[in-house]
């Protein structure tokens, strides 16, 4: 290919990806499988590769992240970012209408929107093309957070149709709680602690150096107000609706996300609506925005110092209610990390019983300024979490003690140890520490690893209790006296347990390789470490320079597989497990290929050539992913026969391709 073919080529590709991601991110309505999406991308990369003169700022591939920004650059906003004034009664959102429509001495229109619970951004836009993203900062100046805003695909890199030649875009960028929920149960998986909140870790992401991370974290953005373009429209509501043209994601009006209504009472039943209904969002709001359309009238209405008075926030109130703080525990995790607990006395909060609220760490408890018998305030507002929001200092006395946080092991006595930049404490009597060594080995027999059948978390306590296992390596030597010796053990059971860990030395290196517990090896990476290394001599051998080299491995991770691989007890129980013949090289197995890569099945009904864990099995050899539910990101349905009508019509609805046995077999065979 000669240089101009390849200018073509990376134009035609990247226009091509720019559709596919808008329809797939910001439409939910893609037309192309998420394989052959990132083949294109792919095909797009290597032709960069190639070519760099050609690789623009605005590419596609910038989604993927790479750019590491050491240190963010304070920006000054052309537009100061102002807030919004609060109200948490409807009698203040009829005053500010009544108040407005005396100034402008006029009717009004209103547009009502929702207050996402994320954190605010200014993107700029010149001659179509993401120039530069900035976070609010203190509102005159925040900090260029360019290259990470870039990895979120919902905000366009390059405009489509009528846009403005220069102008500002401000929405805010949220942890949609799918993405939460599913980054926390990886740390959990990990053994790092887990975050608090959606709205603080969306922050903490968008201020991250590596912006590859952030685009693994799967941040949204919406977007709510549009600065030096107000010539284009009359009202904020309509110029809205222009940036849905440019490619911008903007609310839909048809799930009442934003709403225009030229009456108080609309306003109101926008409010009423959303109080109720905010609960079956997928992200968190914490209430709604009300801003004045038309932009003379605006203009009228002008700004105080701190806020603009064509705008008001009506924030719902979070349920709250008062307690007593009983007593602080702490938990010790399978990684050492200790989480101190609130234990309350217990009450009603949005329809449950609340007894226990995390406290997260040492910080937390001083930032409160916890003291034992407090009366304090928990809250359940959109989070799902219930947490402590303050103290009645009305109603402590003398007699309630400063909470300390502990300085020593509540398992083990050991000195506790804060690592620099680290906000938990930890305990470092990894060997000793009963919660730890226990914990390592539930991590390793639990379902995603070993999943050992006729073992749990009970049995594992009883067997360490009785000093019959002091780690994972010590269940292939358990013999059926032992195990019939623990107390509630028939028989069967023992029985059950002896074959279910002879049985788990078939289960495949990868699992093996996540089961070790390694820090900050999940499932995933462990997959991507089998596959690259082959076997675990390989990988204990590997330098930095070849792990990091490895798709998807960063320091962080290479170190912690050089870490485990230095210590003499682990090289131990590796090669005792090995010596036990577990699985500790990859097993190509016949008939395994890439073909699937990329692409997601799910498997339903009854079939006649396989069971439906072979059809699975098959999935999984050759490359492709397993999923629960039909989604419009699926890439094939394999239909067997009695597939529900329901299952059939959500899969030809999205357009999700439905291959029978026989169509199955053949793409198999292609
Ligand atoms: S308009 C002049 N609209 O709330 C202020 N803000 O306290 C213009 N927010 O910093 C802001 N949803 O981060 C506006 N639909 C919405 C919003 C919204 C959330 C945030 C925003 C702002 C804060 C104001």
């Amino acid at each position: 290919m000669n240089k101009s073919e390849a200018k073509a080529e990376i134009e035609r590709l990247s226009n091509d990806l720019n559709r596919h991601n808008h329809l797939y991110y910001v439409e939910s309505n893609p037309e192309i499988s998420d394989y052959d999406f990132d083949m294109l991308l792919k095909q797009l990369q290597e032709l960069e590769e190639k070519f760099p003169e050609f690789a623009s700022d605005h590419s596609p591939t910038k989604r993927i992240g790479g750019d590491i920004t050491k240190k963010f650059e304070a920006v000054v906003h052309k537009y100061a970012m102002l807030s919004l004034s609060n109200s948490y009664s409807k009698d203040e959102i009829e005053e500010w209408t009544a108040r407005a429509k005396k100034l402008v001495e006029d009717e009004l229109e209103y547009v009502c929107e929702l207050k996402y619970d994320g954190v605010a951004i200014g993107i700029q836009y010149v001659d179509g093309k993401l120039v530069q993203a900035v976070t609010r900062g203190d509102g005159t100046q925040g900090e260029n957070v360019t290259s990470n805003v870039k990895t979120i695909r919902s905000i366009p890199l390059t405009l489509t149709n009528d846009f403005p030649q220069d102008f500002e875009i401000r929405g805010e960028i949220f942890f949609p709680l799918k993405n939460f929920l599913a980054l926390n149960e990886k740390r959990r998986e990990e053994g790092d602690p887990e975050f608090a909140n959606p709205r603080n870790t969306a922050s903490g992401t968008l201020k991250m150096q590596d912006s590859k991370v952030v685009a693994e974290r799967g941040l949204d953005c919406f977007l709510y107000g549009i600065y030096g373009a107000e010539n284009r429209a009359e009202g904020h509501f309509e110029l809205v609706n222009k940036a849905a043209d440019w490619g911008f994601k903007v609310p839909p009006a048809k799930k009442r996300y934003i709403e225009k209504t030229n009456s108080v009472e609309g306003v109101m039943d926008f409010i009423n609506y959303w109080d109720e209904k905010r609960k079956d969002l997928p992200f968190e709001i914490d209430g709604v925005v009300i801003k004045v359309n038309n932009y003379d009238q605006q203009e009228i209405l002008g700004f105080t110092a701190k806020s603009p008075r064509w705008a008001i926030a009506y924030k719902f109130k979070a349920e709250r209610v008062e307690t007593i703080l009983e007593e602080v525990t702490y938990q010790v995790g399978r990684t050492g990390s200790i989480t101190p607990v609130a234990n309350l006395t217990p009450v009603q909060l949005g329809g449950t019983t609340v007894k226990r609220a995390s406290l997260h760490n040492a910080d937390q408890i001083e930032k409160l300024d916890l003291h034992l018998g407090d009366t304090v305030f928990v809250e359940k507002g959109g989070e799902i979490i219930p947490k402590i929001v303050g103290v009645n200092l009305d109603a402590r006395t003398s007699a309630n003690p400063g909470v300390n946080f502990i300085h020593e092991c509540p398992e083990c006595s050991t000195q506790l140890v804060r690592r620099e930049g680290e906000a938990n404490h930890y305990c470092p009597n990894e060997l000793g520490c009963p919660p730890q060594v226990k914990g390592r080995i539930d991590h390793f027999i639990s379902r995603k690893a070993m999943n050992i059948d006729g073992l749990g978390t009970e049995t594992v306590d009883a067997l360490f209790e009785a000093g019959y296992v002091k780690n994972f390596a010590d269940l292939y030597d358990l013999t059926f006296d032992q195990v019939v010796d623990l107390e509630r053990m028939a028989d069967k059971s023992a029985n059950n347990l002896i074959d279910g860990v002879k049985a788990s030395k078939e289960i495949p290196f990868e699992r093996v390789l996540f089961g070790l517990g390694i820090r900050f090896v999940g499932e995933t990476v462990a997959k991507k470490l089998a596959k690259a290394f082959k076997n675990i001599d390989e990988l204990a051998k590997a330098d930095f320079d070849t792990l990091i080299a490895v798709d998807e491995i960063g320091d962080k991770i290479a170190m912690s597989i050089q870490a485990f691989f230095l210590e003499e007890r682990n090289l131990t129980i590796v090669s005792r497990l090995m010596e036990h013949g577990l699985k500790m090289e990859i097993v190509e197995k016949e008939g395994s290929s890439n073909k699937f890569e990329g692409s997601s099945f799910v498997v339903s009904g009854v079939f006649e050539t396989f069971s439906r864990n072979d059809l699975k099995a098959l999935i999984e050899s050759n490359g492709g992913k397993n999923v629960g539910s039909i989604s419009s990101k699926t890439s094939y349905v394999v239909a067997g026969d009695k597939m529900g009508p329901s299952k059939l019509k959500k899969a030809t609805d999205l357009g999700v391709a439905i291959l029978s046995e026989q169509d199955f077999i053949q793409l198999l065979n292609e």
